[in-house]
């Protein structure tokens, strides 16, 4: 079956970089990045794998935890991470699960049936409460930019707590839309900072939690 958004995240237990781990737990209430690769040994994901390790602290800022799967074994991960850490200038410092069968790659669908036995570059942002909240999936020729997944993570959970929703481009500090269900006569007071009307279905405010 395949994954939506909203549903739960699949648990799995599963040997990685970093021992044993079950999923949900090591998750515990923090805010997860799953993303998958096609193979170890390959340039692409070697350059990927150092950029999420270079922006670790952007992750934790935002009490987030990222974890890599490759179907390839530990050993050969072991070895891959020497050449991530000596070409891409940095220490990879998270987990990097073994799948060798597959196991996990199929319960997040995210080996192509098409494509034998590669696992697609795909990304799963997880919610504390273990729910995908975003879920993406990247040609093998092209690397993904983890600075928009950092993006969509502020977006994610800045519209967790506020009624608010955020446009295209949008980035921390810029103003937000109020989401349809606000009535205009209660923006005042629930957005203090200020609103503009600019049509009845697009009123923005300041960004409310800064
Ligand atoms: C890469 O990471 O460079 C890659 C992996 C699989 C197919 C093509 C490219």
């Amino acid at each position: 079956m395949s994954i939506r958004l909203g549903d739960l995240a699949p648990d799995f237990t599963a040997e990685t970089t970093e021992g044993k781990i079950n999923f949900h737990q090591w998750l515990g209430n923090s805010w997860g990045v799953l993303f998958s690769h096609p193979a170890d040994f390959t340039p692409v994901c070697t350059t990927e794998l150092g950029s999420v390790a270079r922006l670790k602290p952007e992750f934790e800022k935002r009490n987030v935890k990222v974890i890599a799967i490759s179907a390839d074994p530990l050993d050969s991960h072991k070895k891959w991470i020497g050449d991530i850490n000596e070409t891409q200038n940095t220490t990879v410092n998270y987990p990097l699960i073994a799948d060798p069968e597959f196991k996990v790659a199929n319960l997040y669908g995210m080996v192509h049936p098409n494509i034998d036995k590669f696992t697609v570059r795909s990304v799963f942002i997880i919610g504390p409460d273990k729910k995908v909240k975003l879920m993406i999936t990247y040609p093998a020729s092209t690397g993904r930019n983890f600075n928009e997944i950092l993006r969509v993570i502020d977006s994610l959970q800045l519209t967790a707590n506020y009624s608010v929703a955020t446009p295209s481009d949008w980035k921390q500090g810029e103003d937000v839309i109020i989401t349809a269900a606000v009535k205009d006569e209660d923006i005042p007071a629930k957005f203090p900072k200020g609103h503009k009307r600019i049509k009845p279905y697009l009123r923005t405010t300041p960004q409310p939690n800064l």
